[in-house]
């Protein structure tokens, strides 16, 4: 599974690259107005951090807005991926982008057939949104189960990137229901190597090693 950084913040991005597993990175029109900056601009300053997808998501709900935006858009860098909500508009951008050989990341998916539409339209990447469905008393990973079914049943190659992940357990939920990409906000990818064993083994035998040869 690969893994991806939810976050328009440069040091949270720049920590995620350092580790060295990093493969992409999703912004939102929210996150970016959490940084207070110009949203091409840092785009502009990610791709040169990653040089794995970016998706940078359309501000316009219509098809000539969205296509213009893209338009824009493909210009910063070869890895950016154009980031279109999963509407009619966004589908219709989608297969257009597709025809011309544009990635897209299909976002805001709450059901089964919004990613069978997409993957119909071409679309690089779908984004369902677990942590989102969880938030109003459903089972958010159920449309990971049932978009990885459908798609491995009919060999859709749109490539399943699980969102709204809030927690490691989302993570390994993930990893075992066959998603192909999980973006995770770089706090959620901090919380990934802890373990309170690990801590006190550390600690053990970096004791045990000192008691012996200090
Ligand atoms: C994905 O591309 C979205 O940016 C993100 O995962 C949304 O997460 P949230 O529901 O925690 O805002």
């Amino acid at each position: 599974m690969e893994l991806y950084v939810d976050t328009a913040n440069l040091d949270e991005i720049k920590k995620a690259a350092d580790l060295g597993v990093l493969d992409g990175v999703t912004t939102n029109p929210s996150l970016i107005a959490k940084e207070g900056i110009d949203y091409g601009e840092r785009l502009a300053e990610i791709c040169e951090v990653v040089s794995g997808p970016v998706s940078a998501e359309v501000i316009a709900t219509d098809y000539q807005g969205m296509m213009a935006e893209a338009a824009t858009r493909i210009g910063i860098a070869e890895n950016i991926v154009i980031k279109l909500p999963c509407t009619a508009d966004g589908v219709r951008a989608c297969k257009s982008l597709a025809d011309q050989g544009v990635r897209t990341n299909m976002t805001l998916c709450f059901q089964p057939l919004q990613a069978w539409m997409v993957a119909k339209a071409g679309a690089f990447l779908v984004s369902p949104f677990i942590g989102r469905i969880d938030d109003i008393g459903q089972d958010g990973m159920d449309l990971i189960h049932q978009i990885r079914q459908a798609y491995d049943a009919h060999g859709y190659q749109t490539k399943l990137l699980a969102a709204s992940i809030r927690h490691p357990k989302h993570m390994l939920d993930c990893l075992l229901a066959g998603a192909d990409v999980a973006t995770v906000p770089y706090k959620v990818i901090e919380g990934l190597l802890k373990h309170p064993l690990t801590d006190i083994g550390l600690e053990k035998f970096l004791a045990d090693y000192a008691k012996a040869f200090s």
